[in-house]
């Protein structure tokens, strides 16, 4: 497929995941699929490709990226791993699973890339392309979800070049993301798990592996830094503004359903007829999309969620929801 502009457009196969890896590690930016969502990479040693990924989703500098690899093994060479982190790796990668530790002073990563914090982020995903990309690039690659700041998050090739295209040099096309909604970020350099984000690994299965995991206390960082992706409260939004709890929708809304919807006349995105958690986050950001596609089409001013329970991925679900009915900034 050509959308013409400088983006290629790469199926995930063998050569082209070589060619994909050539790309990064001569600095430029490829976008690829993972189990969670499309990441926009960069080598995150290179100073220059960390700061065109904050250009091109024109992201804040005090918010800092994930950093992923083909195995637990290269993680922890730029991190300091302690029981909780090897335990969590163990279980969970490869997986969609963020695990934040402090850095090593040996480690090559461009400061930029854990915005001039003490700690990183790392990833192993679980999914084919990735890992065959990140073994083939043979650097830690830095990995934003691959959107505009603020927007909702790719789950294929075409979401991302929505927004992306000829910001980017390529995007590894595999195919839409299985799980759909991002990884847990789990701060683990304490050694007791604090959960900064839910995602695609539960809570009740981290309980289940290490105990108690507790909530980032409200104490403010110093001055633009972030301590917890929390604090950006708006987030993952779509054009529309979003009405979370909604039992029906009135005349100006379309539906976002999860279960059998309320009868009634506006457009419904079904997230799960049957009210599966896996089903509807897989569709939940492909929903958000399509909802604003119809709602420009139609004239119609808002999306109505119906709420997801908050155990399982619905905690994951919930979190995107409320971010994208925060009020946003001007
Ligand atoms: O599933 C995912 O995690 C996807 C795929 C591409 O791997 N990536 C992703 O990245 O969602 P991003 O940049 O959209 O979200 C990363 C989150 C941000 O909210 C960031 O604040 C947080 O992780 N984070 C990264 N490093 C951190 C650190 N050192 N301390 C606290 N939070 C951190
Ligand atoms: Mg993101």
């Amino acid at each position: 497929m050509y959308f013409g502009s400088m983006t290629e457009i790469l199926p995930a196969d063998m050569n082209n995941t070589i060619r994909a890896a050539e790309l990064l590690r001569s600095g430029a930016l490829v976008a690829f699929g993972t189990e969670t969502v499309y990441g926009l990479g960069g080598d995150a040693t290179n100073p220059e490709a960390v700061a065109a990924i904050f250009a091109a989703k024109g992201r804040p500098r005090f918010n800092p990226l994930i950093c992923h690899y083909p195995a637990a093994g290269a993680a922890f060479e730029d991190v300091l791993a302690n029981d909780l982190a090897r335990q969590l790796a163990a279980s969970f990668w490869p997986g969609p699973l963020s695990i934040i530790l402090p850095r090593r002073a040996s480690s090559r990563i461009a400061e930029l890339t854990g915005a001039g914090l003490p700690t990183l982020a790392v990833r192993v995903p679980d999914h084919r392309d990735a890992l065959m990309l990140l073994a083939a690039t043979a650097r830690p690659v830095a990995a934003p979800s691959a959107n505009r700041t603020g927007q909702v998050s790719p789950t294929s090739a075409a979401h991302v070049l929505h927004e992306l295209n000829g910001a980017i040099a390529a995007v590894l096309d595999s195919g839409p993301c299985a799980v759909g909604v991002e990884s847990t970020v789990v701060d683990a350099s304490s050694g007791v798990p604090v959960l900064l984000r839910p995602g695609g690994v539960t809570v009740e299965a981290i309980e289940a592996v290490c105990g108690p995991v507790g909530r980032p206390t409200a104490k403010a960082g110093p001055r633009n830094t972030i301590i917890s992706p929390g604090q950006l409260a708006s987030h993952y939004a779509p054009s529309l503004p979003v009405r979370c709890d909604a039992i029906s929708a009135d005349a100006h809304e379309l539906l976002l359903a999860f279960g059998p919807p309320p009868s009634g006349e506006s457009p419904v995105y079904q997230l799960s007829e049957t009210a599966n958690l896996t089903e509807a986050a897989s569709r939940l950001f492909e929903g958000l999309r399509w909802l604003d596609q119809e709602g420009a089409r139609l004239g119609l001013r808002r999306i109505a969620a119906m709420p997801v329970p908050l155990a399982g991925l619905g905690l994951a679900i919930d979190d995107r929801l409320r971010r994208a009915s925060a009020p946003r900034p001007p």
